[in-house]
């Protein structure tokens, strides 16, 4: 298995681009299963997850032409609406093929995801959400086997905002026969992207980025030419490393409006922050740092999935800071790890309390989730001596060329190969 080893204590600096965003290209990825029309996707990130899932289509039977950062999909006809534990099992947004594979066929067979490293999560709301929409839904030998012959648009109310959930339930009420309300739908601005895309491919949607999204059914849908926008958690992932570094970085490419609960996170903690809404541009410089109290939420709230990088981050801050994890039961994983580099961090119970002022020692650590491995390259960057991060995988399936994006940065940083 690959290895990251990083010599710290160099403050980041320069331009950084930031690519396609995951969490977007994933579920656009998947709506090209309703249509039988050519889908072209651009500014596609080099990702695991992407690979995934690309083969979890050409399982379907769905043709491919994959470019450099773009792709030519086409799902003439699905042969085998089937997508098997050995694929699902390594990325758990393989549940979103659910809703737009019912709508377009009639039938979906997906391997339940199960648990992973950051908790239960459950698909229990994708699952009722459909049932609403007149899918019949059963669960055999670890599977969700889907069956409709024409799902009905209904009203939905999500008893918590779930993103994928929203994401799949999108997909299937384009295709369903009449009106569709999703309550309390997650507000995320990958939910946006992809209404923006299911539009241009002909659908009727309003309301998405508002917690009340509405839905007209079609009889069917367009091909679609459509760009992914830029990945949010992977420009707040530079901008803690640049403030982590005392670093002053320049981030293109990610629209500000997005980042917007991180971006005020860093100004409270005394970061320099400049944005060009226009541009689309972010300067950060680091400064001497204050510590902060912040809670996750869904969104427009401070994201889950940018936690594990402030926790490094308050290490070095003045003060204690506070850190509570509102979405997943289990995201501290990276707690121990940072430990091992000489954090000191005491979990109680959802919380974590940093203890700041804190200089980092390089160690020897595990990589356990994307966002934990990403900390820990954080923590790499910013303490004396050398760190060496395994299990560096997880780190592929969401942060493209991170090795050479933090090098142009100016980063020692260096991937072993295996
Ligand atoms: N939940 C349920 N039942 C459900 C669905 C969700 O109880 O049927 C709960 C979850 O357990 C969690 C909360 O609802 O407590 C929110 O989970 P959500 O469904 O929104 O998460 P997700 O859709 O599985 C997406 C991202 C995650 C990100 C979360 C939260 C994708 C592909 N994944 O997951 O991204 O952390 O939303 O913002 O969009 C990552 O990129 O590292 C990552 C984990």
């Amino acid at each position: 298995m690959d290895k990251i080893i990083i010599e710290g204590g160099y403050p980041l600096k320069g331009e950084v681009s930031i690519s396609g965003a995951k969490n977007s290209i994933l579920p656009l990825l998947f709506s090209s299963l309703l249509t039988d029309k050519p889908c072209f996707f651009d500014r596609i990130p080099h990702l695991r997850d992407v690979a995934t899932t690309y083969k979890i289509l050409k399982s379907f039977g769905v043709a491919i032409d994959e470019g450099e950062h773009q792709s030519h999909v086409q799902a003439l006809s699905i042969k085998n609406p089937f997508a098997h534990y050995d694929l699902v099992r390594t990325m758990r947004a393989s549940v979103l093929a659910l809703g737009p594979l019912l709508a377009r066929c009639g039938y979906a067979k997906i391997a339940l995801p199960g648990g992973c490293a950051i908790g239960a999560r459950p698909i229990n709301l994708h699952l009722s959400a459909l049932q609403k929409l007149g899918a019949d839904i059963r669960l055999e030998e670890g599977y969700v086997i889907a069956t409709a012959k024409k799902l009905r648009g209904a009203p939905i109310y999500f008893e918590t905002p779930t993103v994928t959930g929203t994401e799949n339930l999108m997909m299937a009420a384009v295709l369903a026969d009449g009106h569709t309300v999703l309550d309390n739908a997650a507000r995320e601005p990958e939910i946006v992207d992809l209404a923006k895309c299911l539009k241009k491919m002909g659908a009727t949607i309003s309301g998405e980025g508002t917690s009340r999204i509405e839905i007209e059914g079609k009889p069917s849908l367009s091909g679609v030419h459509y760009t992914v926008m830029g990945d949010r958690i992977e420009a707040g992932t530079y901008l803690v490393a640049a403030a982590a570094t005392g670093g002053d970085v320049t981030l293109l490419g990610c629209d500000p409006e997005h980042v917007t609960a991180i971006l005020s996170k860093l100004e409270e903690m005394g970061a320099d922050i400049a944005v060009s809404n226009e541009f689309q541009k972010i300067r950060i410089q680091g400064r001497d740092l204050r510590n902060i109290k912040l809670s996750t939420e869904p969104y427009p709230g401070f994201p889950t999935d940018m936690q594990a990088q402030m926790m490094v981050l308050a290490t070095r801050a003045r003060g204690t800071s506070i850190i509570v994890e509102n979405i997943f039961e289990n995201r501290f994983m990276h707690v121990c790890e940072l430990q091992r580099m000489g954090a000191k961090i005491e979990i109680q119970g959802h919380s974590a309390v940093i203890e700041g002022g804190v200089s980092l020692k390089g160690a020897p650590v595990m990589a356990t989730d994307l966002r934990a491995s990403v900390c820990l390259v954080i923590g790499g960057l910013m303490a004396s001596g050398t760190t060496e991060i395994n299990r560096v995988y997880h780190l592929d399936r969401g942060y493209e060329e991170i090795e050479k994006k933090l090098k142009g940065l100016g980063a020692h940083i260096e991937r072993i190969r295996d």
